[in-house]
């Protein structure tokens, strides 16, 4: 058994679109250990639900896994025949969809839709099902009483509470959680993900938190990928990215979200301008047109992922001058010139 539960090799993503195509993910590399939380933060359309989606193969229509390989477990899931990996979903990897909280069927009480995953999927007996539907609902802090409610009997803290106990239902390895507490208020989204953490390190599984929000990585992820414009920008453990990032784009996020943990934040400094348009991205560095520190190489060269440290790896020509940069990114003037 390897220290490394999923490790994403150099994975693409594209979208048909007319005649052309957009390619929402651009050789993303990253690994997931065992029994950690990984943060996959980033701007929204830089490409986070795309990649959440790849790593189940549940995709759009128009979507296609162009290159690349997800080792999961040591096999390459991306070419595994789709019986094999429908095999794999629920049992082996969950994955909780964005907006799950609202996608819960309204006209089934959230027993039988529990239901539908431990005994169609999971082949559990009556008896046992219900067994386990009480056992979840424990888990998650709800009591089993209300397991015959339908999903408008709760509140949007709760709803998204069952939506975590129905990926964990068949014990999975690997919980893929997509902006899970991003439509609810902050007290609540503090009580959801320390549940998850709790859940975690109870149960021993992985989980991939995928957020826009770096300030809920902050608070509950052991590691950060850090995703601009369909690229890693960097990746590493959480405290080595967040508080001593190297890459220009994480100095800017930093500098742009509160603190959840309610610290001192001090002024928010957006970081000016949009991505770039992924059916026509710039050439070299993709942050290159919102980078205050782009020199001449980063317009012609796209940078390749390279170490920062020997667990932390960023994807950017000034990488070595980090330190430099850091203390620049942190005067909100540097962010107001050259956009
Ligand atoms: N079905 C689709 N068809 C075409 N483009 C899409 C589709 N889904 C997403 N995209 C595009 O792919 C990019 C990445 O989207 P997405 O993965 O949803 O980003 P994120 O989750 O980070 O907000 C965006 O530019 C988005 O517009
Ligand atoms: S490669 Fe250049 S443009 Fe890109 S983040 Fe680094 S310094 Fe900025
Ligand atoms: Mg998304």
């Amino acid at each position: 058994m390897t220290e490394t539960l999923l490790s994403v090799r150099d994975l693409k993503v594209s979208y048909q679109v007319g005649k052309g195509s957009i390619d929402a993910v651009d050789g993303a590399s990253f690994d997931v250990p065992r029994g950690s939380i990984v943060g996959l933060v980033g701007e929204s359309g830089c490409g986070k639900t795309t990649v959440a989606r790849a790593l189940t193969r549940v995709i759009a229509d128009n979507a296609s896994i162009t290159g690349g390989q997800i080792l999961f477990d040591g096999q390459d899931i991306a070419a595994l025949p789709e019986r094999e990996m429908n095999a794999l979903r629920w049992r082996d990897i969950a994955f909780i969809p964005q907006s799950a909280m609202n996608s819960l069927d309204p006209v089934y009480t959230v027993e039988y839709q529990l239901n539908e995953v431990l005994r169609r999927r999971g082949g559990l007996g009556r008896r046992q099902a219900r067994a386990r539907c009480e056992e979840l609902f424990e888990m998650v802090g709800i009591e089993a009483g209300r397991l015959g409610d339908y999903p408008h009997q709760f509140s949007g803290g709760m709803r998204q509470r069952v939506a975590i106990a129905l990926a964990l239902a068949l014990n999975p390895k690997l919980v893929i959680a997509d902006e899970p507490v991003t439509a609810l208020d902050v007290i609540v989204q503090r009580q959801i993900l320390d549940q998850l953490r709790d859940l975690q390190s109870m149960l021993g599984i992985s989980v991939i938190l995928v957020t826009h929000d770096i300030s809920v990585v902050a608070y509950v992820c052991d590691r950060t990928v850090v995703m601009y414009a369909g690229r890693i920008a960097e990746a590493g453990p959480m405290d080595a990215v967040l508080m001593e990032p190297s890459h220009p784009y994480t100095m800017g996020l930093r500098n742009a979200f509160p603190d959840l943990k309610g610290a001192a934040s001090g002024v928010l400094t957006p970081i000016e301008g949009a991505p770039p348009n992924l059916a026509f991205p710039p050439p070299g560095c993709r942050f290159a047109p919102r980078c205050p520190f782009a020199v001449e190489t980063c317009t012609t060269q796209q940078p390749a992922l390279g170490m920062a440290a020997p667990d932390h790896r960023v994807s950017c020509h000034r990488a070595d001058e980090a330190a430099k940069l850091r203390q620049e990114a942190a005067r909100t003037e540097t962010w107001l010139a050259d956009v």
